[in-house]
């Protein structure tokens, strides 16, 4: 028994998103768990997740986990707001793994703010969602949450066009400023990539709130739990898949120094 759980705490964690986000979230994982093999899917090819319906996400999201499974994967990393609000209670049901997700940092944001006023910039999907309605709902009574969709912005930033974001991220941050909101929470794992131009527009009393680092320490913790972490330093291997364009892989595993053998593969 002892030297099966040691044999399948060296199996990698998958980890998934409709594209290039996670790999943010990936960023942190890799930092906090050096000994980790991994596998992330980046499903570019049906980015963005934000626009799809409840059921069109569900189904994207048994398809990357089935697969995760498949590679033989022992949790897996939910590294997109939009899936995790849509599916994983669905996920936990049907799959005998631990799921590790990303929801919006409300909690985080209502700890730190002043005005009692943040603003929560996501996708459409997981605004929607029955998840963020729960877990915002839990704030209201002492918070003034000001939600809004960042349509548009996750097509630019899976084409690599950063600097483009930014007349959509003024149209959708100056309102939530002129509201007094003080922290904004970056609701959408493909965001991070833009807190650099974000805070070329923020005045500087107010903070961006971005959850990536918590989820890896939640990952670390699961992992523990279920006595999962591979305490070897062996070999690992990271290991990337994108089902769309492999050069623009590169360049956000390049831009975030995320190293790892990076791959076109059809799923
Ligand atoms: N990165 C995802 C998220 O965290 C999804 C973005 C999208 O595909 O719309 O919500």
């Amino acid at each position: 028994m002892k030297n099966e759980l040691k044999n399948i705490s060296k199996l990698p964690i998958g980890i998934f998103d409709s594209g290039l986000g996670g790999l943010s979230i990936c960023k942190e994982i890799v930092d906090i768990l050096p000994n980790e093999s991994i596998i992330y899917l980046a499903d570019s090819e049906n980015a963005p997740y934000g626009e799809k319906s409840k059921e069109e996400i569900i189904e994207l999201s048994i398809k990357k986990t089935a697969l995760l499974l498949s590679l033989n994967c022992k949790v897996i990393v939910i590294a997109c707001n939009t899936a995790t609000t849509n599916a994983i209670n669905l996920l936990r049901e049907n799959y005998n793994v631990p799921f590790i997700g990303i929801e919006p940092a409300i909690k985080s944001a209502a700890l730190k703010t002043k005005t009692g006023k943040i603003g929560v910039l996501a996708t459409k999907g997981t605004l929607a969602s029955d998840l963020f309605l729960s877990t915002s709902n839990q704030f209201r009574n002492e918070l003034e949450i000001i939600e809004v969709e960042g349509t548009g912005l996750v097509r630019l930033i899976e084409k690599g066009d950063i600097e483009e974001t930014i007349p959509l991220l003024k149209k959708y941050i100056y309102p939530m400023l002129e509201q007094g909101v003080d922290n904004i929470v970056l609701g959408c794992s493909h965001y991070p990539f833009l807190i650099p131009v974000i805070e070329q527009i923020i005045p500087k009393g107010v903070s961006i709130i971005d959850s990536g680092e918590a989820v890896a320490k939640h990952t670390k913790k699961i992992l523990e739990n279920n006595k999962l972490l591979n305490l070897s330093s062996g070999i690992k291997t990271t290991t990337f898949y994108t089902n769309n364009n492999l050069e623009i892989l590169e360049q956000f595993l390049n831009r975030i120094k995320l190293e790892g053998e990076a791959s076109f593969l059809k799923f």
